[in-house]
């Protein structure tokens, strides 16, 4: 795969990726986040690289080793990370979003470590920007790719997401299934393509994965150019 000069099918185009999780401060030693550790998107990103893209990638805290040859943006919250998409969306031609972007914050975020007490504690919760549905309705010709971890009901998740966020193509997989999802080395996916397409795939490294998605997004510029 897109080692060759001739074979860099992404040669010319920006692609800004994200990876990893968000992190949601709550007070100064706490937060909460999820199982994510950025090896799909960190995967995507060199592919892309590879595949000849310039590549941004925003990336929440993850344990990886930066990819070499591409922009890193790290951020912590998902608020960081929907500013630091949002202000580059304008000049790139593609966006994957690997990230496992948190959907809940603290409402508030105490400035001393908060103590322990006898009681239950209670921590209210608000609303992250979904920064792909927004990125949907501001896309001008920008490829938009998203994911979807999923439990249960798959397809149908994975295609409501597809429609609602306006993206041309969704990678679900299922988080409850062996050896695919959160912290693995390998994944089993299916991608979602607006006209009803479905692509469904074996169990494959994220590197293969990666490389799939980079093929198909290479084709999708293609057929734009014809
Ligand atoms: N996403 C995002 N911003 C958010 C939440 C999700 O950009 N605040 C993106 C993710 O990066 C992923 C896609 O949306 O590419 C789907 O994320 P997922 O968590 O599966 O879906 P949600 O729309 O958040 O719905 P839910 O968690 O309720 O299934
Ligand atoms: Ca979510």
């Amino acid at each position: 795969f897109f080692t060759d000069d001739d074979m860099q099918p992404l040669k010319g185009k920006c692609v800004l990726v994200t990876a990893g999780p968000t992190r949601e401060g709550v007070d100064p030693v706490r937060y909460f986040t999820n199982y994510s550790s950025g090896k799909m998107g960190y995967a995507v990103a060199r592919a892309a690289h590879a595949a000849g893209a310039e590549v941004i990638l925003v990336s929440g805290p993850t344990s990886l080793k930066p990819p070499e040859g591409v922009e890193l943006v790290n951020v912590i919250s998902a608020n960081e990370m929907y500013e630091q998409v949002m202000n580059r969306f304008d000049n790139v031609d593609a966006v994957i979003k690997s990230a496992a972007v948190a959907d809940y914050r603290p409402k508030v975020i105490n400035d001393h470590k908060i103590k322990k007490a006898d009681s239950e504690m209670i921590v209210k919760m608000v609303r992250n920007p979904d920064i792909l549905a927004e990125l949907g309705s501001k896309k001008q010709d920008q490829i938009l790719i998203g994911f979807a971890a999923e439990s249960e009901n798959i397809d149908e998740y994975a295609k409501k997401k597809l429609e609602k966020k306006r993206l041309d193509l969704i990678v679900a997989n299922n988080i409850l299934e062996d050896h695919s999802g959160f912290d693995s080395d390998t994944n089993h996916v299916t991608f979602f393509f607006p006209n009803g397409t479905e692509k469904d795939f074996e169990l494959m490294s994220k590197e293969d994965v990666a490389r799939q998605l980079c093929s198909s997004l290479a084709s999708m510029f293609e057929k734009r150019a014809k």
